[in-house]
């Protein structure tokens, strides 16, 4: 059950979980304080609680300033500050006073004012029934103009710990999501996005614990930022021991100017405990990602093809088809042009912003493509990038004033192309046109929404306030995306920024899965999908099986090994099929099959990360209702010993599984102390799938 109770004689505020509770109260200065974030409370244990003594007093040391629900400047405050405010005049800061406060079904907003200046600040909070999940947000609005040089979403107060830890996500292109686990050093830790998009390099969530939780034990402390621009995650940890995390979007040296009336709304940053290590936080944000996040949570995703790796820009019509023809064979249920469709587009120096189909490979338009697709019995998907323009195109010598660009400076090309700033309404409209108009024409079922470079010269001749484009642009996607999906209700949506630039759970509330990473070699893509699944479901994490040797990385697998890394999320095929031999199409035909039928436990289903107590097998493990699949990967051997049972997870011991494939009934308290017995074949890039059934 999920409820917000108040105190309204020592003013203290309740919000409850099914599995939590999160504690606050004013204190004498109307500062919103934190006071609890954990197991639950009742509203007489919260207010017994006393707010945090400051270490000692003294004119260099005073209360910790991440105790406060949003530490604004101001005062005898010295660490970070959540929000950043200027008035005319030069007066900076806010002085608190507690205006209201208001409770509607599972929402909570505490109104404030400042002392002198017409400023309100709104600090917002929401509980469900179904999640231990709190999002968090603030909007403020003023009758002056202000600006605003830093306003985080949330600053979430951690209890204190005999030490704090820090797991959090880092990569690059094609090798995004690494898992980091590292002490929070005492100081000030910055995670953070100042390209324009969530990035590659990190990715907006932190768990924090004492340095003791496992994969399933532990207290573990997580948040997470809604958003698909430009965003800052920073850690406090002071030398008395405390410790903090405030979150929001835009990054240092970026300000926006509030005009008055206007109201200001910052994305939402979520936050998390969970009593039960590392596993069980990810499947609560998985669970809250299903329920409250994505907009068809329920829906099974395709297994899709992807042209991409097989033709590059080289599409044609005929080539399409023949691809098409074979993937329909296989049981794909999806079929994705990418890039090379459209205007001048030939490799990626020309033609990005023209977006009509290339009459030199598509004599005839798309259409005859599409209907071939459709007969097949596929929906058809087209990839775009709509906030891009390459220099050589119609679109840019039309209109050389619509991307991001500075007066006096070079306008940096990455990848041979420009970002339009999409903040502009013009340059929204006309892309929001353009797409109604493209998928109603050709009854496309499915985009590929890609993004691939980074902001720069992020400017805005002619606007009083260019640092808005940060804002707007991400703002103004979302409204494209928002607008296309209510226009197109059967339009499903892949979020891809040259890979998995732009995961997030913003990005997540208005498509329906995740072009993961550029790189499909399947041991790399271990990793990378261990870390995305840390914090986003399976049923999100689009994955396909390319050829052997990679492209990227030259390793040779087998073509089970590429499929079973790949069915532990959406799968897909992104290989050259023509090539595939006729042992090989079988193979896949099989294996698309046995997807088919473990995909709503994958992708619906409760997910558990398992590893050998020698460390040389890992597995993925899925519980959904009755049903238990798990992906189990060696991808070395060594000693030539032979393979152990594997422990499983999340299974009821009293109960027996039957295992589908052999009619082996297994013993659930022998599963999950002994182990699963793997049939893991010898050699390197070993894998199995095996999916159990609990019975009556
Ligand atoms: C980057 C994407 O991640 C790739 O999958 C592909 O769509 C290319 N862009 C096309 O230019």
């Amino acid at each position: 059950m999920s409820a917000i109770l108040v105190d309204e004689a020592s003013r203290t505020w309740l919000l409850s979980t099914p599995g939590t509770s999160y504690a606050l109260r004013l204190d004498g200065d109307d500062v919103p304080r934190h006071l609890h974030w954990g197991r639950p409370l009742t509203l007489a244990g919260a207010v017994a609680l006393p707010v945090p003594p400051p270490p000692f007093v003294a004119s260099f040391d005073g209360a910790f300033d991440g105790d406060a629900e949003l530490p604004a400047e101001g005062g005898a405050m010295f660490g970070l500050a959540s929000l950043q405010v200027r008035f005319a005049g030069g007066a900076g800061g806010v002085e608190w006073s507690f205006v209201d406060h208001a409770v509607d079904d599972g929402s909570l907003e505490l109104r404030f004012k400042d002392r002198t200046y017409p400023l309100w600040i709104t600090l917002r909070y929401r509980v469900y029934e179904d999640s231990d999940v709190l999002e968090r947000w603030v909007t403020l609005r003023s009758d002056v103009p202000v600006s605003v040089r830093r306003n985080d979403s949330a600053n979430f107060a951690l209890p204190r710990l005999s030490g704090y830890r820090v797991s959090h996500a880092v990569g690059f292109w094609s090798g995004e999501n690494q898992l980091r686990r590292t002490a929070l050093p005492v100081g000030e830790t910055v995670f953070t996005s100042r390209r324009g998009i969530t990035s590659h390099q990190a990715n907006p969530w932190v768990m924090i614990d004492s340095g003791a939780a496992t994969e399933d034990t532990g207290e573990v402390w997580s948040a997470a930022l809604a958003w698909s621009g430009s965003w800052r995650i920073t850690m406090q940890h002071s030398a008395s021991g405390r410790a903090s995390v405030s979150g929001g979007f835009g990054h240092e040296g970026v300000s926006w100017r509030l005009e008055p009336g206007e109201e200001w709304t910052t994305p939402v940053f979520a936050g998390l405990y969970a009593p039960d290590g590392f596993g069980g936080t990810s499947r609560r944000w998985h669970a809250y990602v299903r329920a409250h996040v994505l907009p068809h949570p329920e829906e099974l995703r395709p297994v899709l093809y992807n042209s991409w790796e097989a033709t590059g820009f080289a599409v044609t019509e005929d080539n399409q088809r023949s691809l098409a023809a074979v993937a329909a064979s296989l049981g794909v249920e999806a079929f994705v042009v990418d890039d090379g469709w459209f205007g001048g587009r030939r490799g990626d120096a020309a033609g990005l912003g023209d977006w009509y189909p290339s009459p030199v490979p598509f004599p005839r338009g798309l259409r005859p493509l599409v209907d071939e697709v459709h007969r097949l019995g596929m929906r058809f998907g087209l990839w775009v990038e709509p906030e891009m323009v390459n220099p050589d195109s119609d679109l840019y010598r039309a209109h050389p004033d619509w991307v991001l660009h500075m007066p006096g400076r070079r306008r940096t090309e990455l990848r041979n192309q420009l970002v339009l700033n999409f903040a502009r309404p013009d340059v929204a409209a006309w892309a929001h046109t353009w797409l109604d108009r493209l998928v109603a024409d050709h009854a496309i079922d499915f985009l590929k929404w890609d993004m691939n470079r980074a902001f720069t010269e992020p400017g805005w001749p002619g606007h009083g306030d260019p640092d808005r484009l940060w804002i707007d642009h991400v703002r103004n996607v979302y409204a494209v995306l928002d607008s296309l999906r209510r226009d197109h209700p059967g339009l499903r949506i892949e979020a891809c920024s040259g890979g998995g630039g732009r995961t997030d759970l913003g990005i997540l509330a208005r498509t329906d899965q995740v072009w993961t990473s550029d790189n499909t070699d399947p041991a790399d893509r271990l990793a990378i999908q261990h870390g995305h699944t840390q914090l986003y479901p399976a049923g999100t994490m689009s994955a396909w099986v390319t050829d052997s040797p990679n492209i990227f990385t030259a390793r040779g697998t087998p073509l089970r090994f590429r499929f079973h890394v790949a069915m532990a999320g959406v799968l897909g095929i992104g290989a050259n099929l023509l090539h595939w031999s006729a042992a090989d199409r079988a193979e896949a035909t099989t294996l698309i099959a046995q997807y088919q039928e473990i995909r709503p436990t994958v992708q619906l289903g409760q997910q558990y990360r398992l590893a050998s107590a020698d460390g040389t097998t890992t597995a993925m493990q899925y519980v959904h209702d009755d049903s238990v699949v798990v992906l189990a990967y060696r991808p070395t051997t060594s000693w030539g010993h032979g393979q152990n049972p594997l422990p499983l997870a999340g299974l009821d011991p009293e109960s027996s599984y039957r295992d589908s494939r052999t009619g082996a009934v297994h013993a659930g308290g022998a599963l999950l102390t002994r182990g699963l017995p793997l049939d893991l074949p010898g050699g390197d890039y070993a894998s199995t799938c095996v999916r159990l059934i609990r019975q009556p």
